[in-house]
């Protein structure tokens, strides 16, 4: 990004560990005791902290740094000759002028993407309640289980009998994510949520055409991920929006004017994007079957129902888990991610391929020890999905966060999850709107709107102030249904004390925007931050994705 301006800041974050018990610490009689102001989270110790980011200069690029002759290596003398290049490369394949890199020392290299780190924010600095995207602190232990070396330096053409721990490994996760999700088969291969989004939606295809029916339509509520109508459309379907009823959830009798023989399935995320569990789903299950029609389910925010309830069991075909979200691997700015597709078994058929699969003792091999998986193509597959077999150091990390977990431990993810989404609702009730003002999942959605008529702050200054106060900004103008709309999404790892802090910063906001000149202040933020305020939209409209030290 050339831009200055970014929605980064620094936050605190307190001692998560991967073991669930461990928030026992900060757990449900803690948050349940706390009367909601600082000193009471503070009563116990463990004070929340926040990190500032650094560097309100410019930082040179590399090429403003390079001088000709630097570099970040060395070769020891070894009293070899040296033998000229001209003697070595004919002429007609030597470069005319050396390529126009950065030359530069380690030091001076390390020191640059230090400094740079220092300006952005992530995960491993502090909260990040990023509505929807659900940003949770990843456990390093499963980072150096995907660095061990049976693992990290395994070409991914090695012939099965070379890698049979490997095979087991994504047998052992596509079994583990089958029984979280009441699921029958998945594959592995899809790169994130979106890619398992058109996944998903070719399978339902498959699946129609197979049974001779040419569908032309998918349903989706009008609470839904932008990326769920863009899937939709890129699979070749018609997008149908369902509205949402008075309590936030899909609007049964609107759904089922919609239901026809043209309807190829549904798409949903329950709990939904407002953060609320849609207490129809069996009914809506049932009609959309009825029609012949398969439900979809978008996995976004299965870390609210982790090992409290499956999709599988509340009637879903298909299922995508962003395994970046709920299995806390890195999201990655984009990738590498994995967003595994998960099917019943009337699916399985289709699944793309080649899967790892355990092998009948028949097809092991005669003579052959020790080779118990293999790679099978689905009879009816779509196809590949990815190059090889996905991002497999991803799937690797979220197979160890599994089972360093256990069962009762996925289920006290969800438990906290949802417990931490509560308290902050309950505590930011009357500071910001609440739309919905129910018990709410894994994040609450609140709104700024009766600020902004008040005082004209918006919900995107909040947001920005935030920034300044040293946390991440929560996800802002999502869904679409609610005005001025504030996501949070505080996830399992975030203690009471964090949670009172970033409370304590929206409650200093809001009073700051009701006070003289505040909306001036407002407009202003972030000030403090490296990357002031931005054109929010520019980046976006005119991609600039090269850069050209010579311009
Ligand atoms: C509800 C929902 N669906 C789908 C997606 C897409 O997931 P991904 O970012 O993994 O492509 C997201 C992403 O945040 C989401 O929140």
């Amino acid at each position: 990004m050339v831009e200055r301006g970014d929605r980064h800041s620094g936050g605190g974050e307190q001692g998560h560990r991967p073991g669930a018990e461990e928030h026992g610490a900060n757990g449900p009689t803690a948050h349940g005791a706390a009367g909601g102001r600082a000193a009471a989270y503070g009563a116990a110790g463990g004070r929340a902290a926040s990190a500032p980011l650094l560097g309100r200069e410019p930082e040179p690029t590399l090429f403003e740094l390079s001088v000709p002759g630097r570099r970040a290596w060395q070769l020891r003398s070894t009293g070899v000759p040296e033998t000229p290049l001209e003697e070595l490369v004919p002429a007609e394949h030597r470069r005319h002028a050396p390529p126009p890199l950065a030359e530069v020392s380690e030091r001076d290299l390390v020191a640059h993407f230090t400094r740079l780190s220092h300006r952005q924010f992530s995960v491993d600095l502090g909260a990040y309640p990023l509505g929807s995207c659900t940003m949770k602190y990843n456990p390093k232990m499963c980072d150096t289980v995907a660095g061990l070396a049976g693992l990290a330096d395994v070409h991914p053409a090695a012939p099965p009998v070379a890698v049979q721990g490997w095979l087991r490994l994504l047998v052992e996760l596509e079994e583990a994510l089958c029984a979280i999700t009441g699921m029958a088969a998945a594959t592995m291969q899809p790169a994130a949520g979106a890619a398992g989004e058109l996944t998903g939606l070719l399978l339902m295809r498959a699946w129609h055409r197979a049974a001779g029916n040419v569908r032309s339509k998918v349903i989706i509520p009008d609470s839904a991920h932008g990326t769920n109508p863009a899937s939709v459309t890129l699979s070749g379907y018609e997008t149908v929006t369902v509205p949402s009823d008075a309590r936030g959830c899909v609007d049964l009798r609107a759904l089922r004017a919609v239901l026809d023989d043209e309807v190829a399935g549904i798409m949903l995320t329950n709990p939904n994007t407002l953060g609320l569990f849609e207490e129809d789903i069996a009914a809506i299950a049932a009609a959309v079957h009825e029609v012949g029609g398969l439900l979809y389910y978008d996995g976004a925010n299965l870390n609210a129902i982790l090992g409290v309830v499956r999709p599988g069991d509340m009637g879903f075909d298909i299922v995508h888990l962003n395994l970046h979200k709920t299995f806390a691997t890195p999201h990655g700015g984009g990738g590498p991610g994995a967003g595994p597709v998960a099917v019943s078994a009337r699916l399985a058929p289709f699944l793309p391929g080649p899967r790892p699969v355990r092998l009948a003792p028949a097809d092991a091999g005669a003579g052959t020890t020790g080779v118990r998986y293999g790679w099978e193509m689905p009879e009816r597959s779509i196809g590949r999905v990815h190059s090889w077999h996905g991002n497999a150091l991803v799937l690797a990390r979220a197979l160890a966060y599994i089972q360093v977990h256990g069962a009762d431990g996925l289920r006290r993810v969800a438990e906290l999850a949802v417990l931490n989404a509560n308290w902050l609702r309950r505590r930011l009730a009357g500071i910001l709107d609440v739309p919905f003002d129910r018990p709410c999942m894994h994040e609450c959605v609140l709104s700024a709107a009766s600020l902004e008529k008040a005082t004209g702050v918006r919900a995107l200054d909040i947001a920005k102030r935030l920034l300044e106060e040293g946390f991440h900004a929560p996800t802002v103008y999502f869904p679409l249904t609610v005005r001025e709309a504030l996501m949070i999404e505080p996830t399992e790892t975030e203690s009471l004390q964090t949670l009172g802090a970033l409370a304590d910063a929206v409650d200093r906001i809001v009073a700051d925007a009701r006070a003289a000149d505040g909306a001036a202040r407002a407009a202003a933020a972030p000030r403090t931050t490296p990357v002031g305020r931005v054109d929010e939209a520019r980046a976006a409209r005119r991609l600039v994705p090269t850069f050209d030290a010579r311009r």
